[in-house]
């Protein structure tokens, strides 16, 4: 509403010059509500009016010189920036009426029963709806953009918790500066390059920076070996498999980290552990989470290995070094890593420090 002078600004749209002078007429009686009032006989008028200024409510027939029917009332309120629209209708077209109000026009009034009561009572229902259902939109606007800021915020401090868990068992470890983060990062580009649904792939890269938690239970002394590890260590060494799928329990959301804390270390031919599972046994998040986790632990030196270049760490991954073999690997997923061995190497690059 034009609230700085107070009147109403209003469009008639209407074709009949007699129906128009008694609309103009009753707004030019005296009152306590004063109108500014524009007169379009014809579409294309009432158009370059509307594109011209904001009114505050629009009376509109519907049978106009250049459009007749529902075609007047969709153009008009194309155009109405927000106005709220008034049908206005002969006797035989209630239908037509009904309509309208059915795409978004406030009211209708029936030309025959036009008198200055029944015009300003509908003017100021209109606006007055109108005016609410706004409040409600801007309402509701900023509740959803509360909401998503909220959501936002939540999912930071959700993956900042998973990382500082997924730490807090690396400093048992070696440091291997980002290596967590990484591996994450390979799950993310390998499953996108699988066309996992793009859910998984967010999944998967805030997850898999867990599948290592359970190494907090595993000795440092057994860690930090710079020599091979006696089979009783090996044997304590493949718990952390174990350990991290009960550090993480059965919560929901915590699905993947679980999965792929427990089958990281399965092999597609069945020789991995702790389970012996094969193929598809193993879930696809384990079988993605396995090569990337080799991938970035092959590039970084441990007490227990040098680190090895890019191109001889794909070389192990791809032919195999007698250790790592070729069927250890879900050939979807070592496929999947041979297309996007140069972009998890920027990644090495770019997260090394
Ligand atoms: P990690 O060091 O993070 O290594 C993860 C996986 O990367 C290994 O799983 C293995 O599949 C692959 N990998 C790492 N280094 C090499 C390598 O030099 N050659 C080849 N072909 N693959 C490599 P894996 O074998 O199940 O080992 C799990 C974890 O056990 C390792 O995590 C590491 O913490 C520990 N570990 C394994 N071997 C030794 C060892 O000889 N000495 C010590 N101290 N720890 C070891
Ligand atoms: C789990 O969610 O328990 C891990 C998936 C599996 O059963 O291997
Ligand atoms: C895939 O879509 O490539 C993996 C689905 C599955 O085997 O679990
Ligand atoms: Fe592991």
């Amino acid at each position: 509403m034009n609230t700085a002078r107070n009147n109403i600004k209003v469009l008639i749209v209407e074709d009949d010059p007699a129906a128009a002078d008694l609309y103009l007429e009753i707004f030019r009686m005296p009152g306590r509500v004063a109108f500014d009032v524009k007169w379009a006989d014809r579409l294309s008028k009432a158009l370059e009016y509307e594109s011209r200024e904001a009114f505050d409510v629009i009376l509109s027939d519907l049978g106009l010189p250049d459009s007749r029917g529902l075609n007047t009332f969709e153009k008009v309120k194309e155009q109405a920036q927000d106005a709220p629209i008034i049908i206005l209708t002969g006797s035989e077209e209630e239908t037509l009426a009904a309509q309208a109000i059915g795409g978004g026009a406030q009211d209708y009034i029936s030309k025959g029963r036009v008198d200055y009561h029944i015009l300003l009572r509908a003017i100021t229902y209109a606006i007055e709806r109108s005016r609410i259902q706004k409040d409600l939109q801007d309402a509701k606007k900023g509740l959803e953009m509360k909401v998503r800021e909220r959501t936002a915020d939540l999912q930071a401090s959700f993956v900042y918790l998973i990382n500082a868990l997924a730490r807090a068992a690396e400093a048992n470890d070696e440091d291997t500066g980002d290596h967590i983060l990484r591996v994450g990062e390979y799950c993310a580009v390998i499953s996108r390059q699988m066309r996992m649904p793009q859910e998984f792939s967010d999944a998967i890269c805030s997850q898999a920076p867990l599948h290592d938690v359970g190494k907090i239970h595993v000795p440092s002394t057994i860690l930090k070996k710079t020599g091979s590890l006696t089979s009783e260590e090996w044997e304590e060494m493949k718990k952390h498999t174990l350990y991290g799928a009960k550090i993480i329990g059965d919560h929901p959301k915590f699905a993947i980290a679980k999965s792929v804390t427990l089958t990281h270390h399965e092999k597609w031919d069945g020789s991995g552990y702790p389970r012996g599972l094969k193929g598809e046994e193993i879930p696809v998040e384990g079988r993605i989470v396995t090569i990337a986790d080799q991938y970035d632990a092959l590039r970084n030196a441990r007490a227990y290995k040098p680190a090895f270049d890019h191109g001889t760490t794909c070389e192990i991954i791809i032919k195999g070094d007698g250790r790592t073999k070729p069927e250890h690997f879900d050939p979807e997923v070592l496929d999947a890593f041979e297309q996007t061995a140069s972009v998890l190497e920027e990644l090495y690059e770019k997260m090394k420090r």
